[in-house]
């Protein structure tokens, strides 16, 4: 099969590396900005390159939205194989996609947006052929995992094991997607998505671990625990819920073991209540070979097909859980609540659903609100 490749920054070059073991897989042209297309290969004929009728496969790896959003949805217009990683574009277009290339007979495929190199949609997207899947909870962000092993590990500020984090380049310049939960966000959506086989319903808006401080990782270890961002989903009758936040989650927890910028998740259902998952969820070759995982499904004619029958909404009554919040006091005046130290102004609240959030920022914009699990 032919294919072309939009995108030729980190994952871009993973692919065209992997690209080479695939014996029947001829990668033909790439295309990069106007001031790198010199040689044949290379083209910003973007549109071009996306209808010509010799391909089959597009890979799509793309930075921002656009021009990504515009050349997928030609791509599939035209009936081709789109294989992109990039969550931002497929999160809110995902639906769009999916009607898109059942009427063209091409295909969408997304293993790489979620959970980079571990085959976690994969698994998903079988599973959900075979019986309701009650939820799933995981580390989705490597950036936001490293931090805060760092923090929990070494004693180190926020700001610190970001920069460290920077200089390991697993940050970006521009952080503030992952710290602020943004990318987590996009992966949630896709994932309820699939995992729900579900058009796509607005969920809350994510914390991230910005306002973590040294103070509660000392917290969290007087308690025996350790601090996470995790994504936790559910889904009951026709409903779903989704929370992102950190976590101080129990030692002996499957996801308080993930060290630094690994990603870890749990699938539960009912024939084996749960199934762990855990490796690289970023990285140019793991994300690449998640592309390229997609591409071999696609040659031996046995991708995974995403429906998206159901119009499942969300209860975010669902989901009750505890939460530990510091921020000013006199909260117990907005709602029932315990101090979990007197001379402190944590808080504990047992079994709210996420609506809580609303009541504790009216109380006090700046507070640290996380999980307790
Ligand atoms: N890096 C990872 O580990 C990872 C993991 C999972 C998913 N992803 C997703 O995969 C995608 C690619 O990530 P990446 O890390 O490879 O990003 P990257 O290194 O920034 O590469 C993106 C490439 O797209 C190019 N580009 C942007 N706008 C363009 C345009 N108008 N015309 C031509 N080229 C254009 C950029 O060119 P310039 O650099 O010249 O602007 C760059 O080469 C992103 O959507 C990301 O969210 C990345």
């Amino acid at each position: 099969m032919n294919a072309v490749l939009l995108g030729y920054g980190t994952v871009g070059k993973g692919v065209e590396i992997l690209c080479r073991n695939v014996e029947g897989l001829n990668l033909k042209q790439v295309f990069v900005l106007p001031e790198l297309e010199d040689l044949p290969y290379f083209s910003n004929d973007g549109k071009g390159m996306v209808t010509r009728v010799d391909i089959d496969i597009v890979f799509e790896c793309l930075s921002g939205t656009e021009p990504s959003n515009t050349l997928i949805t030609l791509a599939l217009e035209h009936g081709k194989h789109v294989i992109t990683s990039n969550k931002a574009t497929v999160s809110p277009n995902l639906e769009r996609y999916v009607e898109i290339a059942k009427k063209t007979g091409g295909s969408i495929q997304i293993e790489a947006s979620v959970a980079g190199g571990i085959p976690f949609l994969d698994a998903i997207l079988k599973l959900q052929k075979l019986e309701e899947i009650r939820g799933y909870q995981g580390i989705f962000n490597g950036t936001s995992n490293y931090i805060l092993d760092q923090m929990q590990k070494n004693g180190m500020e926020l700001d610190v094991a970001l920069k460290q984090a920077q200089a390991m380049g697993y940050a970006e310049a521009d952080p503030t997607n992952d710290i602020e939960g943004i990318d987590v966000y996009y992966k949630t959506n896709i994932t309820n998505m699939l995992a729900y086989n579900t058009k796509n319903d607005k969920i809350r808006k994510p914390i991230g671990i910005t306002r973590l401080n040294t103070g509660d990782i000392e917290l969290a270890k007087e308690h025996k625990k350790v601090i996470r961002h995790l994504s936790i989903s559910k889904q009951k009758e026709g409903h779903f819920a989704s929370i992102i936040a950190p976590a101080f989650l129990s030692q002996s927890h499957y996801l308080a073991n993930v060290p630094d910028n690994y990603n870890a998740q749990l699938i539960f259902a009912d024939s084996f209540d749960y199934l762990g998952y855990f490796g690289q969820g970023a990285g140019q070759l793991a994300t690449a070979q998640a592309m390229l995982a997609n591409a071999i499904d696609t040659m031996e004619n046995r991708e995974r097909k995403i429906d998206l029958q159901f119009h499942k909404t969300v209860d975010e009554s669902l989901l009750k859980v505890n939460w530990i919040v510091r921020c000013k006091k006199g909260l117990e005046k907005a709602d029932r609540t315990q101090a979990i130290d007197e001379n402190t102004s944590y808080y504990w609240f047992e079994q709210k659903d996420a609506s809580i959030i609303d009541t504790i920022l009216d109380h006090d914009k700046e507070a640290m609100i996380a999980l307790w699990m």
